[in-house]
């Protein structure tokens, strides 16, 4: 039987600057807290705007274990601490040279470029995997997003009546991956 998922609200970030934030490849010993994670980000409403894969034990182990070809990713508060943001670089296990970036941070943690810090260590992994370009789809109404990926660069045209789709060219954005 597994944990229950904690639903309480994450500590709220820390004043001032002694706070070890890491991006780390996403391993089985992150798989409780990133379920809590999603669990927070599901209760608060979000889950509207970010659903990559079931936010189920089942579907996320086998991501944590094997990545399957992909690239998953946690932004943690110390080396065990929470999972405040989560982001992933899908589409080269179906084969695809352009990878698709998607990511979420916790919404206690909002507002301090914690999703600025995890776009671009993405960003990093897919041009050291060799990819020339990004995509991503986004709702119109995702203002918060939109304004994050616009100032990296990318460029939206229209996917459907609700959702952008935004592309990067990463050889044309290297100081824009310098944060
Ligand atoms: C979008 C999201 C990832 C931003 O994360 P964040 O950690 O708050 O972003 P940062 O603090 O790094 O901000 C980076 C930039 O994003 C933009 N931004 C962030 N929050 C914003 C807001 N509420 N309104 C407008 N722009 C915003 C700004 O351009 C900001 O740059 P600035 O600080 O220089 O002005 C976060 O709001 C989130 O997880 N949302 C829910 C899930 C989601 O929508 N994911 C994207 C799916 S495509």
């Amino acid at each position: 039987m597994h944990a229950a998922v904690n639903l309480l609200p994450s500590a709220p970030p820390p004043a001032g600057p002694a706070i070890d934030l890491r991006c780390r490849r996403l391993t089985p010993r992150h798989v409780h807290d990133l379920l809590t994670f999603l669990a927070r980000l599901t209760a608060s409403g979000d889950g509207r705007l970010f659903h990559p894969h079931a936010f189920t034990r089942e579907a996320v182990e086998p991501l944590a274990a094997f990545g399957q070809g992909d690239e998953y990713h946690v932004l943690t508060s110390g080396r065990d601490g929470p999972v405040i943001a989560y982001g992933m670089l899908r589409g080269w296990k179906e084969g695809y040279t352009t990878p698709s970036l998607g990511i979420a941070v916790d919404g206690q943690w909002r507002g301090q470029g914690i999703g600025r810090r995890l776009v671009t260590h993405l960003h990093r992994i897919a041009a050291a995997r060799g990819a020339r370009t990004l995509r991503l789809k986004v709702y119109r109404s995702n203002t918060a997003a939109l304004a994050l990926y616009r100032s990296f660069g990318y460029e939206f045209r229209p996917f459907s009546e609700i959702e952008w789709l935004g592309s990067l060219n990463l050889a044309a954005a290297p100081t824009r991956m310098a944060a």
